[in-house]
């Protein structure tokens, strides 16, 4: 296999905790004090996830679903794999699928699909990261995006590259 090493910082710690506060300013307000179900995308949403709901000022309850559409590669293996399941019943609640990064948005109609029908009172999608001019592209509605970036591998700040680099406090490219 190809041997990586860190490239330049996309984002710093702190351009991530500005933009984060940021987002979690607008769903708060959004909800207007209507408990919000997150359900994190495992693995790579753990981070975000923590950091924007210690911000929120909106009731929160949490689950997580475990899903890849990757190996230990860089592109997608075009294959959905459904890990984990959610444990609470989202019949009638807001559900707001929390995620790391969306790359051809595979993962996300998926879940989209998967979730709308068992019976949400609403349904929206918070990514930090959505890359752009990705071939293929799936059209979605992201209601809440961090940062669109360009179509590069990264790592940090929850997202791995065949499971190392989770716990960096940034966001930084990968190159060969
Ligand atoms: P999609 O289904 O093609 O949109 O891919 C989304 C999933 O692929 C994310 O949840 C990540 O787990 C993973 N992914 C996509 N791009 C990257 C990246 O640049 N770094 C790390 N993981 C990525």
């Amino acid at each position: 296999m190809a041997k990586y090493e860190l490239g330049e910082t996309l984002f710093t710690t702190e351009e991530i905790a500005v933009r984060v506060r940021n987002l979690a300013r607008q769903i708060s307000k959004d909800y207007g004090g209507e408990e919000i179900l997150m359900v994190g995308i495992l693995k790579g949403a753990f981070v975000f996830l923590a950091d924007l709901a210690r911000c929120l000022t909106t009731p929160v309850r949490f689950d997580f679903i475990s899903c890849s559409s990757y190996g230990s590669a860089t592109k997608t293996s075009g294959v959905i794999r459904l890990h984990k399941d959610q444990d609470v019943d989202i019949a009638g609640r807001h559900v707001l699928i929390v995620e790391d990064i969306i790359d051809t948005g595979l993962t996300l109609s998926y879940l989209l699909k998967n979730l709308e029908a068992r019976g949400p009172a609403s349904l929206e999608i918070c990514s930090l990261l959505n890359k752009k001019h990705v071939d293929g592209k799936i059209d979605l509605e992201i209601k809440y995006e961090g940062f669109a970036i360009n179509d590069v591998f990264v790592v940090g700040y929850g997202m791995d590259y065949d499971e190392s680099y989770r716990n960096l406090p940034y966001i930084a490219t990968l190159k060969k």
